[in-house]
């Protein structure tokens, strides 16, 4: 089991779901953890239970979408945190509809939020972790940012995006004791990423869904490895090589999903 008994670590979207576990199972494993979401409601529930692992975890909250705010807050967690070894880039949004009814000033919405503003807290803290030669930098992505599913382009985008600069980054971070992991989830229950206003119901069936801490586990497993990328369920490695393997077939097997759930075949 992993110690990160004096490191500390940043999770943002750490209000609900998946990174508000996350962080408890950081918190758990010893690490000072700062939360950071808009609701500071629910910040300051989830601080409560970390801090009954890791007295010194801290919270701020902030809008991760407004991008000049960003280099701020990484400089105040710096200051109270004395620097941070783990950064969780958890914070994100959907944006479920047909490329038909996307606007652009969606699917910006979306690249600032889950590939933009990541980026920027990530450029932000990586100095101090270089400098003190050691740091993990993690994305949770989506297995959308592999297997584009129906509905999702903006969000399967920005989560692409995300991936394809962590394997960059990854290689540039050789040698340097800092390394780059993504996360890539594919359905998880517990969260509220399926009820948010402005997106269609989920095609998915949501009673296949995982539970958040088996997000939380692969995040403490990659802790200890220099693994790059990891499915939840491990399972969905096999169907991105598949779809590596022959794209076309892949996207006429999409096709054929998204339209027996859109139109279910009469008995
Ligand atoms: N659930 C799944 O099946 C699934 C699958 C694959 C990947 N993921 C990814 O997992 C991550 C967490 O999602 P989740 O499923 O746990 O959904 P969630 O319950 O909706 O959590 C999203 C988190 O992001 C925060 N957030 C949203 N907009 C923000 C903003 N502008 N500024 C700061 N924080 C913001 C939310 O807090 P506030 O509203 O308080 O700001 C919340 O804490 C996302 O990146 C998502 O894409 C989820």
């Amino acid at each position: 089991m992993v110690t990160l008994s004096g490191r500390s670590a940043l999770v943002t979207g750490a209000s609900s779901g998946i990174g508000a576990v996350v962080a408890e199972a950081l918190a758990a494993a010893g690490a000072r953890v700062g939360l950071v979401a808009r609701r500071e409601d629910r910040l300051d529930e989830v601080l409560k239970r970390c801090r009954r692992h890791s007295p010194g975890s801290a919270m701020w909250a902030a809008d991760l979408g407004d991008l000049d705010g960003v280099g701020a807050l990484a400089a105040a967690v710096e200051r109270e945190f004395g620097g941070v070894d783990v950064l969780v880039n958890n914070a994100g949004m959907p944006k479920r509809r047909r490329v038909q009814d996307l606007s652009p000033a969606d699917t910006e919405e979306v690249m600032r939020l889950n590939y933009t503003s990541p980026v920027r807290l990530t450029l932000a803290l990586l100095p101090g972790m270089i400098a003190r030669g050691h740091g993990h930098l993690i994305a949770i992505g989506s297995v959308a940012a592999r297997l584009g599913p129906p509905h999702e382009a903006a969000y399967a985008a920005s989560k692409a995006a995300l991936t394809a600069f962590w394997e960059s980054m990854t290689v540039d971070l050789d040698g340097t004791g800092v390394h780059a992991h993504v996360i890539q989830p594919a359905l998880i229950s517990g969260t509220e990423l399926f009820t948010l206003p402005g997106n269609e119901p989920p095609l998915s069936d949501l009673s296949d869904a995982l539970p958040p801490r088996e997000v939380a586990d692969a995040v403490l497993e990659v802790l200890e490895s220099t693994r790059f990328e990891r499915y939840v369920p491990g399972w969905f490695d096999e169907m991105a090589s598949g779809k590596a393997a022959d794209v076309d077939a892949f996207i006429t097997g999409v096709k054929e999903w998204t339209r027996d759930r859109l139109e279910p075949p009469t008995l």
